[in-house]
C-alpha cells in the first residue's frame, strides 16, 4: 500500500506543484485540504484544481466558527499586534490548519503531513512546531523548503506535468482570512517603493472614500464584540460587516517594516479594516474599565502573547497561561465604543460602560468636584520623596562634600610614613 500523505493546499501554485512533486519524490498518495477560514475565494475551483493534479482525496473544512472563536477572539482580548503594526491575521490561521492536518492524517491513516512555506518565513515554523507538539509521529513535509525552485521554474515544472494553474496576474504573494490579508513580495520588496493601488483589494483609497465620515458602535460584552449599532451579530458576521465599512472608508491599510522569526527583515503590507478598527475600540474600553495597574501588567502581557503568536508558539504553556491572565481582565470590560471613520483615518469618539472606572464627580472642575484638593498636598510629599532625597545626594556630590577625595587620603598615608 502506498504511504498516504495530507497536504495543505490553497490551490495556488507552489501548492500545486507539490501534489505532484510529492507523488513523485516519495510515490505516495496526496489527500489535499483546504480550511476556509474567511477568506474570498471560489473553494469548487480549488476543489476541481486538486482532483486535475492527481489527489486521491480532497477536503474542505469550514473552519471560520473555530478560527473566530479561538484564535482570533483571544487575540482581540490581547490586542494582539505585533511590533504594535501586524494584527496577526496570518499568525493565527497557522496554527488551526496544522491542527486540522493532524485530524485528518489521523482520520485517514497518513503517515505524513506536508505545507507549501518556504524555508525564508514565519510560516513554515508555526506548521512545523504546532504539528509536531500535537502528533510527534507525524512527519512534517516542506517541499518548497527542498525543492529550491524559483518561480519560474516551478512555472516550467507545472507545464511538463500538466498541472492547471489558476490565471493569476498577480505579482505579489497573499494570504488571505476573515481577519486580514497579508501581501508580500513583488514591487513591495523595496521598502522604499509606495504600494501600488493594484496591491489593495478589501481598502478603498482615502481619496476614493465618502466624503462625510461614517460611524459605527461595537458593543462588547467581557471584551468580545457582539454588537454593530445595537444590532446583535455573530462574531463572523460582525467582522464582516466591519471589514466591509471601515474599508470603505479607507481605513486598514498597514505598512511595515516586519522583523521575521528567522532574523529577515521584510516589507509587509497587510489590510486589516475590522482588525484595526475592533482592537481601537477594546483598546479604548479597557482604557476605562480597567485600573492602571491592570492596564500597565497587561500591556507587557500583550506584547508576550503577540510575539509567541507571531513565533509560531501558539501551542506553548506560556500562552495558555497569558490567556487565563487576559480572560481575568475581560471580566469588565462590557460596554459601547463609538468610531469615527473617515478617509482612512480612524478614532473613537465616545465610550461607555457600566463598568466605568471614571467618575464625573471626581474628574469635574466645576464647582460641584468632590476631589479633596487637600489630600493632594500630602501625596505628592510621599510621591516625591525617594527623587528630593537623591537629587540631595546628586547635588552633594558634584559639590564635592560627600566623596573620600583620593588625593587627600595619599597625602595621609604619606603623611604616616614619614613619621
Ligand atoms: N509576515 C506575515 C506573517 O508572518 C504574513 C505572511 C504572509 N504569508 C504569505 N504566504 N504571503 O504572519
Amino acid at each position: 500500500m502506498k504511504e498516504k500523505i495530507v497536504l495543505a493546499y490553497s490551490g495556488g501554485l507552489d501548492t500545486s506543484v507539490c501534489v505532484k512533486w510529492l507523488q513523485e519524490k516519495y510515490d505516495a498518495e496526496v489527500i489535499t485540504l483546504t480550511l476556509d477560514l474567511g477568506q474570498r475565494e471560489e473553494f469548487s475551483e480549488i476543489a476541481a484544481r486538486s482532483k486535475a493534479t492527481g489527489a486521491v482525496k480532497h477536503f474542505q473544512l469550514d473552519a471560520k466558527e473555530e478560527y473566530v472563536t479561538n484564535y482570533v477572539m483571544p487575540s482581540v482580548a490581547a490586542n494582539g499586534m505585533y511590533q504594535g503594526k501586524y494584527p496577526l491575521a496570518t499568525a493565527l490561521g497557522r496554527p488551526l490548519i496544522a491542527t486540522k492536518m493532524v485530524e485528518v492524517a489521523e482520520a485517514e491513516g497518513a503517515t505524513a503531513v506536508a505545507h507549501g512555506c518556504t524555508g525564508k518565513g514565519n510560516d513554515q515554523v508555526r506548521m512545523d512546531v504546532t504539528v509536531r507538539a500535537m502528533d510527534p509521529s507525524l512527519r512534517v513535509i516542506a517541499p518548497v523548503r527542498e525543492w529550491n525552485m524559483s518561480r519560474d521554474q516551478e512555472l516550467v515544472y507545472a507545464k511538463e506535468h500538466g498541472i492547471k494553474i489558476k490565471p493569476s496576474n498577480s505579482v505579489f504573494s497573499i494570504d488571505q482570512n476573515l481577519w486580514g490579508r497579508s501581501i508580500e513580495s513583488g514591487p513591495l520588496e523595496d521598502p522604499d517603493f509606495e504600494p501600488p493601488v493594484a496591491a489593495f483589494e478589501w481598502v478603498t483609497q482615502p481619496r476614493d472614500a465618502p466624503d462625510t465620515p461614517g460611524y459605527l458602535e461595537l458593543g462588547f460584552a467581557e471584551g468580545v464584540p457582539k454588537t454593530l449599532d445595537g444590532e446583535e451579530l455573530g462574531e463572523i458576521e460582525l467582522i464582516k460587516r466591519v471589514n466591509q465599512f471601515a474599508g470603505k472608508h479607507g481605513v486598514g491599510i498597514i505598512d511595515h517594516v516586519e522583523d521575521r522569526l528567522v532574523g529577515i527583515k521584510s516589507r509587509e503590507v497587510y489590510e486589516a479594516p475590522a482588525a484595526l478598527t475592533i482592537i481601537e475600540a477594546h483598546r479604548d474600553l479597557e482604557q476605562l474599565v480597567l485600573t492602571r495597574h491592570e492596564l500597565a501588567f497587561k500591556n507587557g502581557v500583550e506584547r508576550e502573547w503577540s510575539w509567541l503568536v507571531y513565533s509560531g508558539l501558539w501551542m506553548e504553556p506560556l500562552r495558555f497561561a497569558l490567556d487565563s491572565f487576559i480572560r481575568t481582565t475581560q471580566r469588565r470590560v462590557s460596554g459601547n465604543v463609538r468610531v469615527k471613520l473617515y478617509k482612512g483615518g480612524l478614532r473613537v469618539v465616545g465610550r461607555t460602560s457600566k463598568n466605568s472606572l471614571y467618575r464625573p464627580k471626581l474628574s469635574t472642575y466645576q464647582k460641584d468636584s468632590t476631589f479633596d484638593q487637600a489630600s493632594a498636598v500630602g501625596f505628592i510629599e510621599l510621591w516625591g520623596l525617594q527623587s528630593r532625597i537623591a537629587a540631595k545626594v546628586a547635588s552633594e556630590i558634584t559639590r564635592g562634600k560627600n566623596v573620600e577625595h583620593p588625593k587627600r587620603k595619599q597625602s595621609q598615608a604619606l603623611k604616616q610614613k614619614s613619621k
